[in-house]
């Protein structure tokens, strides 16, 4: 029999790349949506859940790659979010534990301070932000109620097609055409490339790893760095790259400052070497440069 897949919040940036990836590796794929209809996704939201939705998936893995993700409006509106984020992610998770589905918690870089960076697995959690806190509340409950789950903390995840609409390859654009961008100098974090998410999610799952696991490549660094060094790889202007401080750009709640993540913990046990930055950024100059040339 298949191995099968629920994934929650299927349109979005991670759930519709874990989609494609797990169904090319063979695997039976459900997706969801909740705003955005897609052919072949079944509606949920999870403001109103129904218990319906895991009739039939019992054995299966469901990743849970569904939340009001923009930070700004876990602030703005703190209840609406914490319907999304906190109460209607705890009813699914509990669903899933009365049928025996085995969860795939994607979780944040923001459960940490951001104090220092390169924080580990087992580091004391302490959120900032709204969003941050969210978070580290189904955390706790996964924590507390499963024995076989993956918690999984993501680096900023950046996308390396032309157009995919992810910011790395957005700046890329405007590069290209000479426009200036601005970066956070003061803000460090860890990154991810999309497609590796997937890959490394599937890893996981059929070497039967459990536990919490930070996923992200080894080098973090600045928005800033991140710009410069997309530009020598653009082999455009360095002053196009434009620093800024990143609570200094409006923002109603104040950003942590280092919430890089430590790696290590799955690089040892899965020996999988996720893309490193410059093959990323590299990546990202060839498709793009190469859109420009159509
Ligand atoms: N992207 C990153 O850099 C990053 C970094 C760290 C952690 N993460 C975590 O990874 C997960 C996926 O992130 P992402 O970037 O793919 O997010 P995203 O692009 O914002 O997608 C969010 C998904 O959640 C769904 N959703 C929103 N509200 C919902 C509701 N009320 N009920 C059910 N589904 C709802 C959306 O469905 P519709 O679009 O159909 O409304 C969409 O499929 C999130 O949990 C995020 O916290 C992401």
């Amino acid at each position: 029999m298949k191995k099968r897949l629920l994934v929650v919040g299927g349109t979005g940036l991670v759930g519709a790349s874990l989609c494609r990836s797990f169904e090319n590796a063979g695997w039976q794929v459900w997706g969801t949506f909740c705003s955005r209809p897609r052919p072949g996704l079944i509606h949920l939201d999870l403001a109103g859940l129904k218990p319906s939705l895991m009739e039939g998936m019992d054995g299966a893995y469901a990743v849970v790659a569904s939340a009001i993700t923009n930070i700004e409006k876990c602030f703005l509106e703190p209840d609406q979010s914490r319907r999304v984020n906190v109460d209607g992610t705890i009813r699914l998770l509990r669903l899933m534990k009365d049928r025996g589905v085995f969860p795939v918690f994607l979780s944040t870089d923001y459960v940490f301070e951001g104090t220092r960076g390169n924080y580990r697995e087992e580091d004391e959690r302490n959120p900032t932000t709204t969003y941050g806190r969210q978070k580290k509340e189904v955390e706790d409950f996964i924590l507390k109620n499963f024995e076989g789950f993956l918690l999984l903390r993501l680096g900023k995840v950046v996308g390396v097609r032309a157009n995919d609409g992810t910011f790395l390859t957005e700046w890329a654009n405007k590069l290209i055409q000479s426009k200036p961008i601005q970066a956070a100098e003061d803000q460090v974090c860890g990154w991810i490339a999309l497609d590796d998410v997937a890959e490394a999610i599937r890893l996981l799952i059929e070497t039967e790893k459990t536990g919490v696991y930070h996923l992200t490549q080894a080098e973090s660094c600045s928005r800033w760095e991140l710009a410069r060094r997309l530009c020598r790889h653009l082999k455009v202007g360095p002053e196009l790259a434009v620093p800024c401080r990143i609570n200094e750009l409006g923002l109603r709640e104040r950003r942590p400052l280092n919430t890089s993540l430590n790696g290590e913990k799955f690089a040892g046990q899965t020996h999988c070497q996720l893309m490193s930055l410059d093959r990323i950024l590299k990546k990202i100059a060839t498709a793009c440069g190469e859109k420009q040339g159509d």
